[in-house]
């Protein structure tokens, strides 16, 4: 049945206004006035803004890491996702070495078939380049939509490349127009930080942020943008966390390098404090690169305002305190790296940013659903309201308070890191291809409901472009 949502204030990267839409087939078909209501099922956002669905360029469900595997999964994590205000989530794809890629593929399509409540895709970890790889991903791209690309520069000997690997996947990212992402911190550097940390007993949760300093992500990020640069191709360095990394990315956009940034809510509310906590409790706030000072924190927001920072990712990749975290009670560098935000990234961002003034309401839409649908091929279906696009929309009430915690979370785990924190505003109703996912508060999706999106290929001049729609 087709619907009309009347009376909401619909916002997008570029416009606030108030009009009815109309839904139709899954798509948005009529923006207008007055539109008529006779045998539509009409939903009334008094009172409400009507967001585009956010899009989540960077998750890690079902994922296996540090020695266990991530605790949410398509079900669970799709569905908290939900909760929160998140349509489309682009999650990671990993490969292992001599292993084609098609297989990792496979195992990943297996992971998210039957299970995901909104649209999802992947990113392809390239962990080595060789000809056979190189033979491969004409078809990833081609058959499977995978045009991004992800390269870790840290976690010796488990995930890390290196640099030739990263410089020829930004060669083949240019050819085959293709984003390359890369995890940007000196993992040998850290390697040796770390055995020097525990050969002297220091093996408590604080000392995974003291032997991964921001300097080492500054310098991964700024070896990163020159390589790009040489090779003329485009980076998007996930998970920005310093002011020394959004350094790095400000200079090479200012040499005209085409390069884009992501950071996550964690790094914009929470510091390196956190980790000291007693009992290991620290260890629920073990991720890489890790929490940093606060004074970072007005570095990331002012690059969010200033268009330096294009996306707000989660990072969701959670492990529960109780059985996971607890793997490195005797030594930091066994917690499994990572934490849960795939529920709290949309409103935590409109709560901290809208909510005390250092981004517009335009902005929130651009950085938490815009600019990553622009950059990773899922524009303009998805990632905006206009007629045409797919009807992936969120209800939002900016007035309702609530405090975030796991009491009454939907992801798997058993704590929230943002446990206690007064926000502002709440998703009250999130549809997907105009279905119901979240009806009032109520989850009324259904499991396998959500999609494989397969991606068009990285084009610079969609980023510049409003949406054109051909159906
Ligand atoms: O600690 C983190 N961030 N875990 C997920 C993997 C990654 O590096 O993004
Ligand atoms: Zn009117
Ligand atoms: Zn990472
Ligand atoms: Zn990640």
């Amino acid at each position: 049945m087709k619907k009309l949502i009347k009376n909401g204030t619909i916002v997008t990267a570029t416009d606030t206004y108030v009009a009815d839409v109309l839904l139709e087939d899954g798509k948005i078909a009529v923006i207008g006035h007055h539109l008529p209501s006779e045998g539509v099922e009409v939903l009334d956002a008094e009172g409400c803004y009507i967001f585009p669905g956010g899009v989540d360029p960077h998750t890690h469900l079902e994922m296996p890491f540090g020695g266990t595997v991530s605790k949410d999964d398509f079900e669970t994590g799709t569905i908290a996702a939900a909760f929160g205000g998140t349509t489309t989530i682009i999650d990671f794809c990993l490969t292992d070495k001599g292993v084609p890629l098609q297989n990792s593929i496979q195992t990943w399509h297996e992971k998210s078939r039957d299970k995901a409540v909104i649209d999802y895709s992947f990113h392809l970890m390239i962990g080595e380049m060789t000809e056979e790889v190189m033979k491969e991903l004409p078809t990833v791209i081609e058959k499977e939509g995978i045009t991004s690309f992800k390269v870790f520069m840290a976690y010796k000997n488990v995930l890390q490349a290196d640099d030739e690997t990263l410089f020829k996947t930004l060669v083949m990212a240019k050819e085959q127009g293709a984003l390359v992402l890369v995890h940007a911190e000196n993992g040998d550097v850290i390697d040796y930080l770390t055995k020097q940390a525990l050969a002297k007993g220091e093996t408590a949760p604080i000392h995974h942020a003291k032997t991964r300093p921001s300097e080492l992500e500054g310098e991964a990020t700024g070896r990163a943008c020159l390589l790009t640069e040489l090779a003329d191709s485009q980076l998007y360095v996930v998970h920005v966390t310093c002011r020394e990394a959004a350094e790095q990315i400000a200079q090479a956009r200012a040499k005209g390098v085409s390069v884009y940034g992501e950071t996550c809510p964690q790094y914009l509310v929470l510091d390196e404090t956190e980790l000291e906590r007693p009992n290991f409790e620290g260890a629920k706030y073990v991720w890489s690169p890790p929490l940093r000072d606060k004074s970072h924190q007005r570095y990331l927001w002012n690059a969010l305002s200033s268009g330096q920072l294009q996306t707000l990712g989660s990072d969701q990749c959670s492990f529960d305190f109780d059985g996971q975290k607890t793997l490195g009670k005797d030594d930091f560098s066994k917690i499994p790296n990572g934490g849960p935000f795939i529920e709290d990234r949309f409103s935590v961002l409109f709560s901290e940013g809208v909510g005390k003034g250092r981004i517009t309401l335009n902005q929130f839409v651009d950085i938490v659903s815009t600019q990553s649908a622009k950059l990773f091929g899922l524009y303009p279906e998805k990632g905006t309201i206009a007629v045409g696009s797919d009807a992936d929309l969120v209800i939002f009430d900016p007035t309702k308070e609530r405090i975030l915690s796991k009491d009454h979370h939907h992801m798997a785990v058993d704590y929230n890191a943002f446990e206690g924190m007064k926000i502002q505003g709440e998703p009250m109703t999130v549809l997907s291809r105009g279905e119901y996912v979240i009806k009032d508060g109520t989850f009324v999706g259904k499991l396998g409901n959500g999609r494989y999106i397969k991606r068009k290929r990285f084009n610079e001049k969609a980023l510049r472009q409003e949406a054109v729609i051909s159906n």
